[in-house]
């Protein structure tokens, strides 16, 4: 286990005084830049801040939501309901926005994504016998949560009930828009039509559009869809492309014919796509938009092109699979309000999608995925420009993309306007059989990921060609011949970047999630948990800001428009080396020790103890 710095030092007096010195100093401190002091990695069981921070839990899965005349406790057997769950914090937060309310620091919107279900967790007797009943909870405990939050004197709370609280999920009917709307490829029996939908999930990361709406994005949806043998044996190529039939986590079609392939094919077209969510219409009908393509979308940043249309960069979560971007058709109506909200309403339904591809000289392209152009027709297997969108992977691989190393996050520089993208591993990369390293999927068998960067010409957002670089290539510098590069010396290591955002003063924050297989042992034993980094582009320092408790991935952060609160998410607490088999290896927030409770994932915010700006 490596020296916890940081623990070691609270044992000491002198190191006390040290730290109370620290604190007294730092207002001086507030125009510095990354002024904080490293956390060590370490596998502390608990959230670990630097000194003069502290971390409040918020809204950990089960709080009630805050619908007035409808707010279950959580019951810590999980013996709550599938309707109780409905009206709760879903499981497994991740991507997340704060959503100011009258421009406020001190109260907005929290609009957070829960991703997927630990089902030991969830139900009392756990998984199995799967019954109807479960699946129904398991839908309710993934999507959107809508929560209004407030600063008082005794730091944040959730404030209950609220007219704008709402939890969206595995089966809150949505629409569907775009070229893929009502195709014959997105029919079913429960919708002959092709244009609603029950639900979202596997809601990984996210994006905010100008206007002042939420993009959630469906990622591992693959994972929710199954059959008996002889329906996983007749699955096709484009859906083997997805994923689906190659196992799933939860077998919701042996108690739910929706999610049986063989019983109704079509479902999982349903899936894999951003949908966009009005915060601040309650009684609003999230709608899924096709335009923007079909993957496992992790991401949808959203940038302004130099002539005022919206470019949405999109990451597709597997192992070589592609970076995407979206450009819309019209221009962006100005302004957050509700007049600009309904001004944009169809806005994300027509535009052009393209796919990366990443020269070795260090410029890249974007690609367009149109029909009946590069290749992408009929004879190549795509009907209409429908089938374009539903089977988006596959015509990036008729236009040449880069295929790449699990494109997760992306973020924009609040000024340059430059792209970061997490790339968070590929042991596959160079295996028999599998794409060799390129330039920018460098290494071989890559276990560690890292940040590659590019920026757009003339720094328009909607340029077809860029300049790119790698901003770290991570890993634990001191395995040697594992090509690790940060771009300071001095800078904190990390593995399996995947969370990224931009502050709105140029810090980069980059989240971990190191497998809970992967955690403490070779070749990423030095790393200690999962973790969050800030860093400087400006200067290259990467520092250390937050280690996780154990099991953990970190992932979701959004601060305040002050800076003076960060909210970030503490993600599945407790995953073993053994993943669902394993016995929880925390009891995060609520116990002390392992087995005292069951862990919970849980939004927290920090903040610094003299009210400073977060991370300088
Ligand atoms: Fe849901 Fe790719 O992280
Ligand atoms: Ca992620
Ligand atoms: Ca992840």
């Amino acid at each position: 286990m490596p020296i916890d710095r940081r623990q070691f030092l609270q044992s000491s007096a002198a190191a006390a005084l040290v730290a109370l010195a620290r604190e007294g100093s730092a207002g001086a401190a507030d125009d510095g830049r990354l002024g904080f002091e490293s956390v060590p990695a370490t596998l502390r069981d608990a959230v670990t801040l630097p000194p003069g921070y502290q971390a409040q839990v918020l809204y950990p899965w089960g709080a009630p939501t805050g619908i007035a005349g409808a707010m279950p406790a959580f019951a810590p057997d999980a013996s709550n309901s599938a309707d109780d769950q409905a009206l709760q914090a879903g499981m497994h937060h991740d991507g997340m926005h704060f959503f100011a309310l009258d421009g406020r620091s001190d109260r907005g919107l929290l609009v957070l994504n829960h991703e997927y279900t630990d089902e030991r967790l969830l139900h009392a007797d756990g998984a199995k016998p799967w019954t109807a009943d479960k699946v129904r909870k398991s839908l309710h405990a993934m999507g959107v949560s809508v929560v209004e939050v407030e600063l008082g004197p005794a730091g944040w709370r959730q404030v209950l009930p609220s007219p704008f609280a709402r939890r969206i999920h595995g089966r809150t009917p949505m629409r569907i828009a775009g070229p893929a709307a009502g195709h014959a490829r997105m029919r079913t029996a429960a919708d002959p039509g092709g244009r609603r939908v029950s639900g979202t999930f596997s809601n990984c990361a996210m994006g905010v559009t100008p206007w002042g709406t939420y993009l959630t994005c469906e990622e591992n949806f693959q994972a929710y869809f199954g059959g008996d043998k002889q329906t996983l044996a007749g699955i096709g190529p484009a859906e083997r492309r997805y994923g689906l039939g190659t196992g799933s986590w939860s077998d919701y079609w042996q108690a739910d014919e929706r999610f049986d392939l063989g019983r109704h094919p079509n479902e999982s077209n349903r899936f894999g796509w951003v949908v966009e969510i009005d915060p601040f219409d309650p009684a609003s009908t999230p709608v899924k938009r096709t335009a923007l393509g079909r993957k496992h979308q992790e991401s949808a940043t959203c940038a302004l092109t130099r002539d005022g249309r919206l470019a949405v960069y999109m990451g597709d979560d597997s192992s070589f699979e592609y970076i995407y971007k979206f450009v819309s058709r019209d221009k962006v109506r100005p302004g957050s309000d509700a007049a600009a909200r309904a001004a944009n309403r169809d806005l994300l339904d027509t535009g052009s999608l393209y796919v990366a591809r990443y020269d070795a000289d260090g410029r890249g392209r974007w690609l367009e995925l149109r029909h009946r152009h590069g290749g992408i027709d009929g004879a190549s297997g795509f009907a209409d420009p429908a089938e374009v969108l539903i089977h988006a992977r596959l015509a990036g691989d008729i236009a040449g993309g880069t295929r790449m190393d699990r494109p997760e996050w992306i973020a924009i520089h609040p000024g340059s306007g430059e792209a970061y993208v997490a790339l968070s591993a590929n042991p596959l990369r160079g295996a028999a059989g599998m794409p060799a390293a390129d330039a920018a999927n460098p290494r071989a068998g890559n276990v560690f990921g890292g940040i590659l960067r590019w920026r757009e010409d003339g720094r328009d957002a909607g340029s077809l060609g860029f300049s790119w670089d790698h901003f770290a290539l991570a890993g634990d510098p001191a395995i040697e011949g594992a090509g690790v590069r940060y771009p300071d010396a001095q800078a904190d290591a990390f593995g399996n970047p995947d969370g990224l955002v931009f502050d709105s003063g140029g810090l980069l924050w980059i989240q971990t999630d190191m497998s809970g297989r992967a955690i403490a042992r070779a070749p990423l034993a030095a790393l200690g948990n999962n973790q969050m980094l800030c860093a400087d582009p400006a200067t290259g320092r990467i520092k250390r800001f937050l280690v996780g408790p154990a099991g953990c991935e970190v992932t979701g952060c959004v601060l305040t428009p002050d800076r003076r609160s960060l909210f970030v998410n503490i993600q599945h607490p407790g995953e073993t080396r053994e993943g669902a088999s394993g016995t929880p290896n925390s009891a995060w927030p609520d116990g002390t020790a392992p087995g005292s409770a069951r862990p919970r994932s849980a939004t927290v915010v920090v903040r610094r103890r003299d009210g400073g700006i977060v991370g300088t």
